[in-house]
């Protein structure tokens, strides 16, 4: 089994409009869930695409305007598929 590339928005735009708690909460979700083997976390640039921020990007694909709820549900799906 691969693991999930997931990449956060650590630009400015994107941290402040909610990526900041989503980094904390996808730190300690992923610890408390043990999935340190199956989730690969990095933070990323901004790629200049704030307006429709904040984002994370899953496998390369980007998904925006995104919630920590968004996130563990796209947690779980990719998991499912993996
Ligand atoms: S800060 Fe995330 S795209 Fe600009």
């Amino acid at each position: 089994m691969s693991k999930i590339n997931l990449t956060i928005c650590m630009g400015s735009s994107c941290f402040a409009r909610g990526n900041n708690d989503n980094l904390e909460l996808l730190e300690k979700y992923i610890e408390e869930n043990n999935l340190q083997d199956k989730i690969e976390l990095a933070g990323a640039r901004c790629s200049n695409q704030c307006s429709d921020g904040p984002h994370i990007f899953i496998n390369e694909k980007k998904y925006d305007n995104i919630d920590f709820e968004k996130i563990k549900q796209l947690i779980s799906e990719h998991l499912k598929n993996n």
